[in-house]
Parts: structure tokens; C-alpha cells; sequence
């Protein structure tokens, strides 16, 4: 095993897992589209993958989704909706 400081200087999990229609998900709750909506402005804005945008398959909460967890700021978003991303852009990848 190697171990090193994390390499990030944040990391954003968004939740993508798309559990098929057996169980309610984030994949059913836009999550793979709220991942690239902020994948996508972190790219454009030159932060990635310093800041880091992440898929996460499954953060154990299904039916608060789409879940976003945010480190180290250590927090947690719940029911996040595609008209979340621009307040989650202006929160954890402004460039100001
Ligand atoms: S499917 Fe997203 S938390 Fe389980």
C-alpha cells in the first residue's frame, strides 16, 4: 500500500447509480445529468480536476436524490435538481 495526501483540492460526488427500476435511485433523479452539468463547468472553467467532479454509485441515502456529497467542505446536498447545479457552480466552483 502507498499512502499520500489527496490529490484534490475538492472533491464533489455526485450520485449516477441507476439501480434498473428495483429500487428508487439518484440515476432516476437526473443525477447522471446534474454530474456532467457540473463535470462540464468545472472543465470549462480550467478547475478540473483540481477541483474534482465525481460519479458515486450509490451514497447509501437512495431516496434523497440526486445526492451530492462535497469534501472537505463536508457536506452534504439532498434532492438536488438540475436547477441546483448553477447555485452548486457558484458555491464550490467560483473562480472569484
Ligand atoms: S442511488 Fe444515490 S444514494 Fe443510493
Amino acid at each position: 500500500m502507498k499512502t499520500e495526501a489527496v490529490p484534490f483540492e475538492k472533491q464533489i460526488f455526485v450520485c449516477t447509480n441507476d439501480m434498473k427500476g428495483e429500487k428508487v435511485c439518484c440515476g432516476d433523479q437526473n443525477g447522471p445529468a446534474i454530474f456532467r452539468a457540473l463535470r462540464n463547468i468545472a472543465k470549462q472553467r480550467g478547475l478540473h480536476p483540481r477541483i474534482r467532479v465525481a460519479q458515486a454509485t450509490c451514497l447509501g441515502y437512495c431516496g434523497q436524490g440526486c445526492n451530492v456529497m462535497v469534501y472537505p467542505d463536508n457536506v452534504w446536498h439532498t434532492q438536488v435538481t438540475e436547477e441546483d447545479v448553477e447555485f452548486l457552480a457558484k458555491t464550490y466552483l467560483s473562480i472569484d
